[in-house]
């Protein structure tokens, strides 16, 4: 093991830029003007221009890159005729833009019930309902739906300390649960915490499992390592004593962060022994995106409370759920969502096509092949480029991970490079977003063409190597 005091008594105090080190890529960048000088006409200038007149600016948002016309099935197009294939789509796509099942259902059900008030329920809320309680594992099966997974974490938060009378949490630093205060709270990533104000009392924050940079084993096996991180979470729990929930993304989406195999049974296991709830947020990661239907079957671990949504919308609809376990129904005389859209008829429409779909079509499966097929490639790819320091993936989703040496022949992030990277896969017509500052983030349609994989990784790799002549 490394003695980390070594790099203590050298290091030097620094700030981190924020943006460079959280969920999504930068916006206001000499990258992204650079290719919009480049690429952007007049046309699509004058509606960006109108966009920052209108909209209040706001990290990772406006200023925008591009205006869009069209989205179908793996591309996006813009209003210059360019497209894009879309291994970003802010992970919604699942079932590719536009699936024309889900638009089909869209439609009738807009002609029949668009809306449905409060006190009244409608058939394609509870046939979405009822699909969700027989699909997810264990007994999690009583709904409720939220206009977006922020409010869904909002909720099971609520239900947590309802069902526990307490109001503790542990969570991951690193982490996102959504940009509200309650969400941010039990966040870890410090561009939407830092200058928020006070935020929730009792959110704990540890570490989360890393087992790439893991710090406790010098083989960097991290299951050799008798898994000290889900060990710490247990010595919270018992310290604490009090802590009502731990919350977190069984596997991080944007880092592809990929948990030891023990992990979550040993947190599971903490958990049942100090009375606390496991919440999984799987907003961005169910729905077959690992190659299973929802992440947590990759571990065998059933949450208390699991959360839903992005692609639950069928990529066209803002919805979410939280599923929770059957015990937990204790919450009739509180409210913990109450949101106008809760069982909105439309919403439930797409999302009930969607999960049809993707069952009818076999894509958690195709997500798993495919998956292991592309990750391969990947590999391959990797070990002809300098600056890809990590690949990871699990059924459809992907993670490169930049790095480069410094003039002391240290190992640094690569962030300027992975912008470039991003910029130089728009021009070769491939989208996808970046986290950290220096992960390329691979998140395709479950539909996704074998040779639309390929062709992204031709891209990534020429591109790769561009930056790298650029850089020689
Ligand atoms: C893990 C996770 N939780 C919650 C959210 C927030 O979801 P929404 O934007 O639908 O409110 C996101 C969004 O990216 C997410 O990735």
């Amino acid at each position: 093991m490394q003695d980390c005091t070594d790099d203590l008594k050298t290091a030097k105090p620094h700030s981190l830029d924020r943006a460079d080190t959280s969920e999504g890529d930068i916006n206001l960048s000499q990258h992204r003007s650079l290719w919009q000088n480049r690429y952007i006409d007049e046309q699509t200038r004058n509606w960006l221009d109108k966009d920052e007149r209108y909209f209040l600016h706001q990290s990772l948002s406006t200023p925008c890159l591009n205006i869009l016309s069209g989205a179908l099935g793996s591309e996006i197009k813009d209003i210059q005729g360019g497209s894009f294939l879309d291994f970003h789509g802010n992970s919604v796509h699942q079932v590719g833009f536009a699936n024309p099942d889900v638009v089909e259902a869209i439609k009738k059900q807009i002609d029949t019930l668009s809306f449905c008030p409060r006190r009244y329920s409608n058939i394609p809320a509870i046939e979405l309902a009822e699909k969700l309680s027989q699909i997810t594992p264990g007994d999690l099966r009583r709904v409720l739906f939220a206009p977006g997974g922020t409010s869904a974490v909002g909720m099971a938060l609520k239900l947590a300390r309802a069902a526990t009378g307490r109001f503790k949490t542990i969570s991951m630093w690193g982490s996102f649960h959504g940009a509200s205060i309650d969400a941010i709270s039990v966040g870890g990533e410090s561009l939407f915490r830092k200058g928020a104000g006070p935020l929730l009392t009792g959110t704990e924050h540890v570490p989360p499992a890393d087992p790439y940079h893991c710090i406790f084993d010098s083989n960097g096996n991290c299951d050799s390592c008798d898994l000290k991180c889900a060990k710490y979470i247990e010595y919270i729990l018992e310290q604490e004593g009090d802590i009502a929930a731990v919350i977190a993304e069984p596997i991080r989406c944007t880092s592809v962060n990929l948990p030891p195999k023990g992990y979550w049974r040993a947190v599971r296991k903490a958990c049942d022994r100090y009375g606390s709830l496991l919440i999984f947020d799987e907003t961005a990661v169910c729905l077959g995106r690992t190659g299973r239907m929802f992440a947590c079957n990759n571990y065998d671990v059933v949450p208390d409370i699991l959360i839903l949504g992005k692609g639950l919308g069928g990529g066209i609809f803002p919805l979410a759920a939280m599923v929770a376990r059957e015990h937990l129904n204790i919450a009739g005389d509180k409210a913990l969502g109450h949101y106008t859209h809760e069982k909105n008829p439309v919403a439930c429409a797409a999302g009930f096509a969607a999960i049809r779909f993707i069952e009818k079509e076999g894509l958690v499966e195709r997500s798993e092949e495919l998956g292991d097929y592309a990750l391969n490639l990947l590999k391959k790819m990797a070990l002809a480029n300098s600056l890809i320091d990590n690949v990871r993936g699990v059924g459809l989703l992907f993670g490169l991970e930049l790095m480069k040496k410094n003039a002391d022949g240290k190992k640094i992030r690569a962030t300027d490079e992975a912008e470039q990277v991003l910029y130089a896969s728009l021009n070769r017509g491939l989208s996808f977003k970046i986290s950290q500052g220096n992960f390329l983030t691979l998140t395709p349609p479950l539909t996704i063409l074998q040779s639309d994989i390929e062709k992204t990784i031709n891209i990534i790799s020429e591109s790769l190597s561009e930056i790298l002549v650029k850089h020689s």
